[in-house]
């Protein structure tokens, strides 16, 4: 069969670790790149050893991320390790690195170095921050994304003790970083077919969950314009402030959202788990709203002056949400999907990690995957490709085991196995042992 991988016989050096430059790299992986993880000899990968279900194996956490990789075990900043990864810079298509602000500078290796080594080399890089920012050099893990971009002080809820700066368990900081950077690696590639040579790709963490908090923004400019955001409960009887509030549970746009609770559906929806909610929203078409009141028996809605129009619901939201949220209190949280649904409400049960993972229509190929790691860990399940292609369908392999591909990589740079056992023995691809112990 044909490979139509898109990124077939392109080569990435990833020099990521965590998870915001792994997703990016691993997505490449998946499009058919041919990936090679640098890790630190005996240490690599920050997550192998983060959050592990067993101490004697790699994380989730590392096997989530970094599945059809190789990983070579080096030392950058020994001068055996510094020409291995000339040498790999030299025939590379893509270097990418996610280290704290500077730190690739101080290895020799950051992007004014690696342009001259290669100028057909694209280099991506994940920061914290923009380069214009005053907090540029700071290092930054996923809730500092979240706290500097208004992502936090928009999220959670908008009165009572809860009433603090929250963060989306959804990676806005991590992956989503990755996945940018992503976009800006294969505009860069498509740039290169043009000019014949690699950019820079800076992707900041910040500008990456900014990215999608534009609608916040787009808040903050109607709040100054007329002092208060319909779309929010506290419209029209609550006072708003200066800045946009916490969103609590509203749909976010124009439309009318709110999650309700319903009555637990028994098995993985029990009351002590309290994921017993549905979401539902009434579109500001008037036939929508009229099928929504249908479905739900409040067609005395249809002629009354508070309901009857989306500017009149706005105002009579808090009306709103009681009454459906009493009509959702004796079905279930998939009763009421099904029902609104069949009606051309947007709807949708609140479904927690264990409901979704146990969905057996989600294990399409794509959506969730299951991965053979083979020996004591065997199959896992994770996250597929986003994204669907009609010719092409990646395949999911196993993670590397830290240095598993070292022998591999450096005989094909040519390295003959007198330099290899030397390069082991100091410390660019072993860790130093001293009395016996790793030096660290
Ligand atoms: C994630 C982060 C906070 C971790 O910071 P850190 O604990 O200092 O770890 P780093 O991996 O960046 O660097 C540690 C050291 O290891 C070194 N190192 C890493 N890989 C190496 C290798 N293969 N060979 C030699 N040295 C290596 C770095 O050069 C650095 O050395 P230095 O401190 O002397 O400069 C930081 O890397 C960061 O802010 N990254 C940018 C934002 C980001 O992607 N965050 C992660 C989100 S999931």
């Amino acid at each position: 069969m044909e490979n139509t991988a898109p990124l077939k016989g392109i080569k990435v050096v990833d020099f990521t670790e965590v998870q915001s430059g792994p997703s990016c790299t691993q997505m490449l992986a998946w499009l058919g790149a041919d990936v090679i993880k640098i890790e630190r000899p005996g240490v690599g990968d920050a997550t192998r050893k983060e959050l592990q279900f067993n101490p004697d194996l790699p994380s989730y956490y590392f096997l989530q991320l970094n599945s059809d990789k190789k990983s070579l075990s080096l030392d950058a900043k020994t001068a055996d390790g510094k020409a291995i990864l000339t040498k790999l810079i030299k025939e590379c298509d893509i270097f990418v690195e996610n280290l704290h602000p500077g730190a690739m500078d101080k290895l020799g290796f950051g992007w004014e170095e690696v342009h001259k080594l290669n100028p057909k080399c694209i280099y991506g890089t994940i920061k914290g921050f923009p380069l214009s920012s005053k907090y540029k050099d700071l290092k930054a893990y996923e809730p500092i994304a979240q706290v500097t971009a208004a992502a936090a002080t928009t999220t959670g809820w908008f009165e009572g003790p809860d009433n603090i700066p929250t963060q989306s368990g959804a990676a806005l900081g991590d992956s989503n970083t990755g996945m940018h950077l992503l976009i800006g690696l294969l505009a860069a590639l498509q740039q290169r077919n043009n000019t014949g040579e690699g950019c820079y790709v800076y992707q900041s963490m910040h500008n990456a969950c900014l990215n999608l908090c534009r609608i916040k923004t787009r808040d903050q400019l109607t709040l100054d314009k007329i002092g208060y955001l319909t779309q929010y409960p506290q419209y029209p009887d609550q006072k708003f402030g200066k800045t946009v509030p916490r969103s609590g549970n509203i749909e976010g746009g124009g439309v009318l959202g709110w999650t309700y609770k319903c009555k637990p559906a028994g098995d993985m929806d029990t009351a002590e788990e309290g994921n017993n909610y549905v979401y539902v929203i009434l579109q500001r078409g008037a036939k929508d709203f009229e099928a929504a009141c249908k479905a739900m028996g409040f067609e005395d809605w249809l002629t009354n002056p508070d309901f009857n129009t989306a500017d009149a619901r706005d105002r009579h939201k808090q009306a709103i949400y009681k009454r459906i949220g009493e009509w959702t209190a004796d079905k279930t949280k998939y009763e009421v999907t099904e029902i609104l649904g069949k009606a051309g409400v947007p709807v949708g049960p609140v479904v927690s990690t264990q409901e979704l993972m146990a969905d057996e229509s989600l294990y399409d190929g794509n959506t969730l995957v299951k991965i053979n790691q083979g020996g004591e860990i065997g199959e896992f399940v994770t996250v597929g490709c986003p994204f669907t292609m009609s010719n092409y369908q990646p395949e999911y392999g196993p993670a590397p085991e830290l240095g598993g591909n070292t022998e591999e990589i450096l005989t094909s740079l040519g390295y003959s196995a007198e330099e290899q056992a030397e390069f082991a023995k100091n410390g660019t691809t072993k860790p130093v042992m001293v009395d016996g112990k790793k030096e660290m």
